[in-house]
């Protein structure tokens, strides 16, 4: 089978398509011929290999693919066979024309849901879903999503405005994709500082932050009483030492921080909860926003556009 390979980790022009064994289905396992594979941020963060998670030279990145399934391993149904699912294919081994996946990390996408759309939303909007989930969102209140114009910040602003908020908030640097997130739900636009749109609170109950980084005190900082401050991802990088300050200093606001990661959801509640968000899409509710759909070959062009930073939305490629 093809297969995209790091070669060199660093600049996307260490990755290439490679002749690879395709993999066995393997005891408990499927194998899913790909239809559909998403580029994630973290495919890009071990490809560049700046913070330990790379593999060794000549691995297939990728963690997320939808396609059909060509072939199960010991244990599995063989219902499974020919369905068209959703699949997480851990830190490796996305980016090829066949993949395998333990039958945990699996879900069937219904018919009225394409595989490009799946890979979509597969993770991004369940990683959204939990983390408004853990900040306890309740109708009426304000959210403020740092790093709107990704794949997670895009389901957060979707099912923040579905959830009833009163007032949803997105950052972006660029006016074209917040005027695709006001399409979406976005009811006030600002800039990465958090700045822009003086009709939008000072103090917000709720923040889903996927940047981190250096900023992370300010934003601590606009939490209201009892506001609650989820970080999901760490786009910029970790926030300073003290990020916490703000809550010593602001002690009788009793807000909160907390980090979130979707490894800490039971696996089952996971699924059920995709599986959901799948049928909601399919119905039209959720509009899942991808990118650009470009050839597998052309991995390494998808790459250089998310080092770039101007993505909005998913990246998915096509074997
Ligand atoms: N917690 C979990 O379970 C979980 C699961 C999966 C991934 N993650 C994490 O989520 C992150 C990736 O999320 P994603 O794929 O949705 O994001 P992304 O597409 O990598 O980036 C989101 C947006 O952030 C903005 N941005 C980029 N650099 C910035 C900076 N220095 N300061 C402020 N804004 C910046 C850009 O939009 P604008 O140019 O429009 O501002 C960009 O489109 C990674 O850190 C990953 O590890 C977490």
């Amino acid at each position: 089978m093809k297969a995209v390979i790091i070669e060199e980790f660093g600049d996307p022009a260490g990755m290439r398509v490679a002749d690879r064994p395709k993999p066995a289905a393997g005891p408990g396992r499927l194998l899913v011929r790909t239809e559909a594979i998403g580029v994630g941020g973290v495919d890009a963060v071990i490809r560049r290999g700046t913070i330990g998670l790379a593999g060794e030279p000549g691995m297939v990145p990728g963690s997320e693919v939808a396609g059909v399934v060509e072939a199960v391993g010991a244990g599995v149904d063989p219902g499974w066979l020919g369905r068209r699912v959703w699949a997480f294919t851990g830190l490796t081994g996305g980016y090829a024309e066949y993949a395998s996946a333990g039958l945990d990390d699996v879900t069937a996408i219904p018919d009225a849901l394409d595989s490009v759309d799946a890979v979509t939303l597969g993770s991004a909007a369940t990683v959204a879903h939990f983390a408004l989930a853990h900040a306890h969102l309740a109708p009426g209140e304000s959210v403020l999503v740092r790093g709107a114009s990704g794949s997670i910040g895009i389901a957060a602003i979707q099912l923040a405005a579905h959830a009833g908020a009163a007032a949803v908030a997105g950052t972006t640097s660029s006016a074209e994709r917040g005027r695709r997130l006001r399409r979406l739900g976005a009811t006030h636009l600002l800039d990465r500082a958090g700045a822009g749109d003086d009709a939008f609170p000072d103090q917000v109950d709720v923040i889903v932050d996927i940047i981190g980084g250096q900023d992370v005190p300010a934003f601590v900082d606009r939490l209201a009483p009892n506001g609650r401050y989820v970080l999901v991802g760490a786009v910029a990088g970790f926030p300073p030492a003290d990020f916490g300050r703000p809550l010593l200093t602001g002690f009788r606001l009793s807000r909160s921080i907390a980090a979130f990661s979707l490894d800490s959801v039971p696996v089952p509640e996971r699924n059920r909860v995709r599986a959901q968000l799948f049928e909601r899409a399919a119905r039209g509710e959720l509009g899942s926003v991808v990118h650009e759909v470009l050839p597998l070959a052309e991995a390494a062009e998808a790459h250089r556009r998310m080092d770039a930073g101007a993505v909005f939305g998913r990246i998915v490629l096509e074997p």
